[in-house]
Order: structure tokens, then sequence, then C-alpha cells
């Protein structure tokens, strides 16, 4: 049981932090560039753009404030999942926000194997930020001795809605054309977008 009333509070806003920016804000950003690819109208892509750089960039600085405060004040030992999980996703999550902000312009070669990078990087970096939300919340639960059951059903059915609107934009277009005989698609002109720009 932790007495420490201190180090009790700088736990909680270190969990708020990570879970607002790794448990939740870059996930919803990587659902709005996924809207993106949906989109058909540049304006509406440009809008999903910044959702996803205006998310991403604000989750680093949650981050970053989340990591001083557990650096500065927590043991330092990096002897458990959490701990050490913990520290390898400081760094990923920065390098994956400089990956983004460094892209080459779409149309230039290297933009292929950026997107893959960024792709699997990003995604890697938002699986293992989800898991670490559930170990930081049973490391909180042994320090204290406190019930984490409400925290835990919050937050996977926060994860599960975000999992099926992950899975639904992979369908939407399939479902959308269920309607419609192959062959009777109606034409589709090809309007110029602005999506060379992000
Ligand atoms: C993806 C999100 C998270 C990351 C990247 C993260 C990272 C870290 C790191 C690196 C440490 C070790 C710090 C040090 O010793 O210097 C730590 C400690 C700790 N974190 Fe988190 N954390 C996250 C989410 C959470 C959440 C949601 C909670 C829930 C309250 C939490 C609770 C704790 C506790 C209690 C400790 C100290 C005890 C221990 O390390 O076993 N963390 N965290
Ligand atoms: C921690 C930060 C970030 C994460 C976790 C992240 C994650 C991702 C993921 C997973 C995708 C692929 C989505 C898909 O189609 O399945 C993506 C696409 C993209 N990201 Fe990020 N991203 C981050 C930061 C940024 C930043 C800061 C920018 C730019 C300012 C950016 C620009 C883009 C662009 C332009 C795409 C679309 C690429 C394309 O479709 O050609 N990202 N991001």
């Amino acid at each position: 049981m932790l007495h420490d009333h201190q180090l009790l509070s700088q736990i909680v806003v270190h969990g708020f932090l990570l879970w607002a920016s790794m448990g939740f804000l870059i996930p919803v950003g990587i659902l709005a560039i996924r809207l993106s690819n949906l989109e058909e109208h540049g304006r509406k892509r440009k809008i999903m753009f910044f959702i996803h750089a205006v998310t991403q960039v604000v989750s680093v600085i949650l981050v970053t404030a989340g990591a001083v405060l557990s650096i500065k004040n927590f043991s330092n030992a990096f002897d458990n999942t959490h701990r050490r999980l913990g520290v390898a996703l400081y760094g990923l999550v920065f390098l994956q926000a400089l990956s983004g902000l460094l892209r080459p312009k779409r149309g230039d070669k290297r933009r292929t194997i950026w997107f893959f990078a960024h792709w699997i990087l990003g995604s890697t970096v938002s699986l293992l930020g989800i898991i670490n939300v559930y170990t930081g919340l049973h490391a909180y639960k042994k320090i204290t001795s406190r019930s984490i059951t409400p925290w835990v059903i919050f937050y996977t059915a926060e994860i599960v809605c975000i999992g099926f609107l992950y899975l639904f934009q992979e369908k939407w277009e399939y479902i959308h054309k269920q309607g419609v005989i192959r062959g009777n698609e109606p034409m589709t002109t090809i309007q110029p977008t602005d999506k060379e720009s992000c």
C-alpha cells in the first residue's frame, strides 16, 4: 500500500497523460488519416490530414510531459515490462512524429518506402501503447492495492469501439458496393484533388 501522497498523485497524472496520448489521441489520429483515404474531395482529405497531424503532435507533447514526470520522480529501475516497454515507447513515438514531419511529397519515389515505414512503425507504436496502458493500470493496482476494474472496463470499451471503427473503415467501400450489380457501376469521373499536398 502506497502512503506517499505526492507520489500517488504523480502516478495518477502520469497515467492520465499517457492514456490521453497513447491510449486515445494516437489511435483516433490514425482513424482520421485512414478516413482521408476514403474521401474523394480534396478539402475533406485536407481536414483529415490536419486532424492526424495535430492529434499526433499534441500526443507527442503529452507523452513528453508524462515521460519527464516519470523519469524525474519514479525509480528509473526499468526492471519490469511496463517500465521497459514504456521507455522504448517514449523513444519510438518521437521517431514516428519526426518521420511524419519529414515526409517526402506525393509523387516522390521515396514516398513509397516512407509510407511503409511510417505505417508499420505507427501501427506498432499505437498497438504497444494500447497494451502499455493495461500494464500501467496493473502496476497502479500493485502499488496502491486499489481496484482498477472500472478503469479496465471503461478503457476496454473505448478500445473495442476504436477497433470496430478501424475494421469498419476497411470494409466501408465493400459494404457500400453490395447494392450495385457488377457492370452496372455508375461512371466515376476522375476529379483533380489536392492530394499531392500532404
Ligand atoms: C503507453 C502508456 C504508458 C507509458 C509509455 C508509460 C511509461 C512508464 C515508464 C517508462 C515508467 C518507469 C519510469 C521510471 O521508473 O523512471 C512507468 C512507471 C509507472 N507507470 Fe507508466 N506508462 C504508461 C501508462 C501508464 C498508466 C495508464 C498507468 C496507470 C496509472 C501507469 C502507471 C505507472 C506506475 C504505477 C509506474 C511506477 C511503477 C512501476 O514502474 O512499476 N502508467 N511508466
Ligand atoms: C506518433 C505520431 C504518429 C503516428 C502514430 C502516425 C501513424 C500513422 C499511420 C498508422 C498511418 C497509416 C494509416 C493507414 O493508412 O493505415 C499514417 C499515415 C500518415 N501520416 Fe502519420 N503518424 C504520426 C505522426 C504524423 C505526423 C506528425 C505527420 C505529418 C505532419 C503525419 C503524416 C502522415 C501522412 C501524410 C499519412 C498518409 C500517408 C499516405 O496515405 O500517403 N503523421 N500515420
